[in-house]
């Protein structure tokens, strides 16, 4: 059971039906701003350290990773994001916030410790792989001699809080003294920071009264500017951040697979999604047409879920997922259609500039990311790609080795018979296409993510395509009918 509550309005949810409860008896102290340790110092847990600190917590954040810690300790933010490189060195001057490896020194240190460890997918299955959450938790949970509150912030698998509680009960010293919550995290990356302090709501699984108290103290700045308090028993908690990842994937794909419709029909897809955005029951958010999302979430969230479900014998019930996950891919293999086409049908030896290599904007995050996929199945036909991408360059580098990378967007695109812009940086939309036309060999365009003002480009004196929409433009006829009312005909 759980219930949306204002903040001091809200109720712990009746588990006992519910089967593994951790301790019955947390009658702990409740400290007004309870010390924090953060496991797991990627982009969920460093920005969770940061944000906390400069909320006025003392936050001790770790990692087993030293070189990880050692560059976060320097003031250095090992990944890209906006915003957060400022905001970790204003939190590192104040003195509230240190790094460590030390399991010893954060259960030393810490009355609430957030696990934000990753769950990437397991190799050769679409399992999440949980080996890091529960070494986390029972490191932790071996050590801890004060009362504690251990809470689950990673995405993992229905079902995964009940069984942590059975190993953390195994490896404590004194079950008694630690409690166990689930409190999903919905942060969007490039968006980090602001989704850490301003989210749009908070859930906290729980199922004592103390750890509702204890995340309520954790969060009260947060929760102080009326930001919605979802209470929770532990696998609403957990199953809150799949339900909502697969919403998210699924809305995507629908406005993919309309696309295939529109590519069979000669419709536009552009056009559809606006008109179905004015309903506001449907809204144009994560509505947005093109090559589909990628990411270390969506995609494996999709898929654990899928499994998970399976396992739980109600397989079916999220049997759509899998057609979401074909639709995304589907999309990719059509870019490269659409460039082939360009190509005219052959793509060997063919000059191609691929923009972009993130799996979105504002990220240098590689993870799935549709554009390297792309770039990858063009080299595999042979094509002569040459990637750039603002920020994800190191890492694509690293993971995509086989790839030829330019250092400027200007020397990505000297040359090219096809240019197929796969991650819609502001650099690549601010492009004029002038400027562009003069340095292509060829002015042929593929817009893998409907980025681009297709008339400018088509203005400009190139073959513009993307997809879900008819190779040629459409002259639109006003035509007014008996009623003075206005029609809009496409010719
Ligand atoms: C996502 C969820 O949004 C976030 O709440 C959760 O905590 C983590 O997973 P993130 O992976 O950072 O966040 O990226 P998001 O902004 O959701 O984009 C995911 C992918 O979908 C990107 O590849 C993006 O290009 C694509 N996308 C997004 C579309 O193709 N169309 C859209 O309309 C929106």
């Amino acid at each position: 059971m759980s219930l949306v509550a204002n903040p001091g309005r809200s109720r712990v949810p009746d588990s006992s039906s519910k089967g593994e409860v951790m301790s019955s008896s947390t009658t702990h102290a409740v400290p007004e701003k309870p010390r924090l340790t953060v496991i797991g110092t990627g982009y969920l847990g460093a920005t969770h350290a940061v944000a906390m600190a400069s909320l006025g917590y003392e936050v001790l954040g770790l990692d087993v990773d030293q070189a990880k810690v050692d560059r976060l300790a320097s003031g250095d933010v090992p990944f890209f994001e906006p915003g957060l490189p400022e905001l970790l060195r204003e939190v590192m001057d104040s003195g509230r916030l240190r790094f460590t490896t030390s399991f010893d020194e954060a259960a030393e240190f810490g009355d609430v410790h957030f696990i934000c460890v990753g769950t990437p997918q397991a190799h050769g299955s679409h399992a999440a792989n949980l080996t890091y959450v529960e070494s986390a938790f029972t490191e932790l949970a071996a050590r801890i001699t004060r009362p504690a509150l251990l809470v689950g912030k990673s995405t993992v698998p229905v079902g995964t809080a009940a069984r942590l509680i059975g190993l953390v009960r195994a490896a404590a010293q004194d079950p008694e003294l630690i409690d166990l919550a689930w409190n999903p995290e919905f942060l969007r990356e490039g968006y980090a920071v602001q989704d850490t302090l301003r989210p749009d709501r908070l859930v906290f699984g729980v199922t004592t009264a103390w750890a509702e108290k204890m995340l309520r103290a954790a969060f009260a700045p947060i929760l102080e500017v009326g930001t919605p308090l979802v209470i929770a028993d532990l696998p609403t908690a957990e199953l809150v951040k799949v339900a909502a990842n697969s919403f998210l994937a699924t809305k995507i794909s629908y406005i993919n697979a309309m696309a295939e419709v529109c590519e069979a029909t000669g419709a536009d897809v552009n056009v559809l999604a606006s008109a179905l955005a004015y309903d506001d029951r449907i809204g144009g958010r994560f509505l947005k047409p093109g090559l589909g999302f990628g990411g270390g979430c969506l995609p494996k969230d999709i898929r654990a879920f899928a499994h998970r479900a399976e396992e739980l014998g109600v397989g079916q019930a999220v049997a759509f997922l899998h057609e979401v996950d074909s639709i995304n891919n589907r999309r990719r293999r059509r870019t490269v259609d659409l460039v082939r086409e360009l190509a005219d049908g052959d793509l060997k030896g063919v000059r191609v500039a691929a923009l972009g290599a993130a799996f979105k904007p504002n990220s240098d995050d590689i993870r799935d990311a549709p554009a390297l996929d792309v770039a990858d199945m063009l080299r595999a036909e042979g094509a002569d790609v040459i990637v750039y991408d603002p920020q994800a360059m190191d890492n694509a580098r690293r993971d995509y080795p086989q790839l030829t990378y330019a250092p400027t967007f200007a020397e990505c695109v000297k040359g090219a018979q096809v240019v197929v812009l796969l991650t819609e940086w502001q650099k690549f939309r601010d492009a004029d296409p002038e400027m562009m036309g003069e340095l292509v060999e060829r002015k042929a365009m593929v817009d893998g993510r409907h980025a681009l003002d297709a008339d400018a480009y088509r203005a400009a004196g190139w073959e513009y395509r993307a997809l879900g929409r008819p190779a040629q433009p459409r002259t639109v006829q006003l035509v007014e009918d008996a009623k003075d009312q206005v029609m809009v005909a496409a010719t």
